[in-house]
């Protein structure tokens, strides 16, 4: 171990307190003199796991008509209309080989697939106010799906796919949704992927149902039933391939009681859990970077993550955790905030801190769309996330190690063994 601990995330701690520094002197102005600070790290044992492909990006439905407070920052980037000839994409992913994404979002709970057995019209989503998230139902050409996947052939890309989980329900005015998950137009689309010998990494089920919900909730107790239909599904479909996609759900903001109460009773169903993350409010609060360089206020994030993980452990269920979707600020992020430098010091202290509780998977919100994507939305060309994501890609192995910093606030440590070998940095001691 001894070589191996100096090989570790002693190469992060430089790369990321790197990072770190900079905004120290930014913030005491240039000239303030060293600072000093000192990183313990214990590299005896690991205090969580992450998966190799630990790095996750988001795909969206939201068509060009979505618009935040008169700004309409989506354009062409929903998965229905991205131009996947673009080379600059085709690039971005293939840096990853794999990059996890992951294909979802508001409007994914009103989705048709139209597969060959399906008898409705297939029409895209059209702007209503008076619908449920601001838009009719809208639906998923099966030609598309087909020049998606071979998009993510190509991309070598790992696909996590949000299936429309309020099919069958009656939505009441109290907010709540129920009756049982009509899965019967899911079941085609999987069976139409699976004949189409289509890799799906994983099915989720529903998008932000859980806990209070945005727009409608559904009770514990149903989406567990609605899990083991998914489950039972993925058996029969998959019959006789391996390995299985993993069923992932309920994708939505942490909720302890309601986690705890589903957690509990999916024992045998359920592979990840995921919840989403938009901790800096919406976009529009025009003191996003003050949340952003506030230590105190990025802390105030990580009960939930702690949370999740001692529900995890002490129920009977083997599901991991994965943030499934964190765009930081909600309603598309803000321009020149969320795509830009400064958002990295939000984004590498998420990656980090959700390793340390064990989170196995992030996905940022998103790939490509809205003001928060690691590429920008009309020219496809890599935020400053893009690089920072790439770098944790590269670098960042699966033990994390504890860490701690003594010294200013506004320099954070973490470490985790190097992926594979360090040796591009340091000779092998
Ligand atoms: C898509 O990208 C390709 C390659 O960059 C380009 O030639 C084509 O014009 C683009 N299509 C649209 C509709 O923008
Ligand atoms: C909401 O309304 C439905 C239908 O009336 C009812 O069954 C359900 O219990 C209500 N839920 C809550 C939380 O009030
Ligand atoms: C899927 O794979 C199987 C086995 O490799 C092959 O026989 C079949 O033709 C493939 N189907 C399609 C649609 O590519
Ligand atoms: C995308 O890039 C263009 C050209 O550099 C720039 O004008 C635009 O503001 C960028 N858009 C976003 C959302 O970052």
């Amino acid at each position: 171990m001894g070589s191996h601990f100096w090989q570790m995330g002693l190469y992060f701690w430089v790369c990321f307190s790197a990072i770190s520094f900079i905004h120290s002197v930014n913030s005491q102005g240039f000239g303030g003199g060293s600072i000093e600070g000192t990183v313990h790290v214990n590299g005896k044992d690991a205090i969580g796991k992450i998966d190799d492909d630990f790095i996750c990006a988001t795909l969206d439905w939201w068509p060009p008509e979505k618009c935040d407070y008169g700004t309409c920052s989506w354009v062409r980037a929903s998965f229905l209309n991205l131009n996947l000839s673009s080379i600059i994409l085709l690039n971005a992913v293939k840096a990853f080989s794999p990059l996890k994404l992951r294909l979802g979002g508001t409007l994914q709970d009103k989705v048709l697939y139209a597969t060959p057995d399906n008898k409705q019209r297939c029409v895209p989503f059209q702007k209503s106010t008076t619908e449920m998230f601001g838009f009719t139902p809208g639906c998923l050409p099966m030609n598309r799906w087909d020049e998606l996947n071979s998009f993510f052939q190509k991309s070598g890309a790992k696909i996590i796919f949000g299936l429309n989980a309020l099919t069958g329900r009656t939505i009441h005015s109290n907010g709540t949704a129920t009756g049982a998950w009509d899965y019967k137009n899911s079941e085609s689309f999987i069976r139409y992927s699976v004949k189409k010998n289509y890799t799906v990494h994983g099915w989720e089920l529903g998008n932000e149902l859980c806990g209070h919900g945005i727009g409608t909730t559904i009770g514990a107790s149903q989406y567990v039933s609605d899990t083991a239909s998914l489950q039972k599904i993925i058996h029969d479909v998959y019959k006789g391939i391996e390995p299985k996609p993993l069923i992932l759900s309920p994708g939505g903001f942490f909720d302890a009681k309601w986690f705890k109460d589903y957690t509990d009773k999916t024992t045998t169903s359920l592979d990840v859990v995921t919840h989403h993350i938009y901790n800096l409010g919406p976009g529009v609060d025009q003191h996003l970077i003050e949340k952003i360089l506030d230590p105190s206020y990025l802390d105030g994030i990580a009960s939930t993550f702690s949370n999740l993980r001692d529900i995890l452990k002490s129920s009977a269920t083997s599901a991991a955790a994965w943030v499934g979707e964190a765009g930081g600020a909600y309603n598309s992020g803000r321009h020149l905030v969320s795509n830009s430098f400064v958002f990295s010091f939000w984004y590498l202290d998420q990656l980090a801190m959700s390793a340390a509780y064990d989170t196995k998977t992030y996905c940022r919100q998103t790939l490509i769309g809205g003001n928060y994507g690691l590429l920008n939305t009309t020219t496809y060309e890599p935020n400053p996330d893009y690089y920072s994501a790439l770098l944790w890609h590269r670098l960042m192995g699966r033990n994390v190690l504890a860490t701690s910093f003594s010294g200013p606030k506004k320099i954070r440590a973490y470490a985790h063994c190097a992926k594979q070998s360090v040796s591009l940095f340091m000779p092998q001691l």
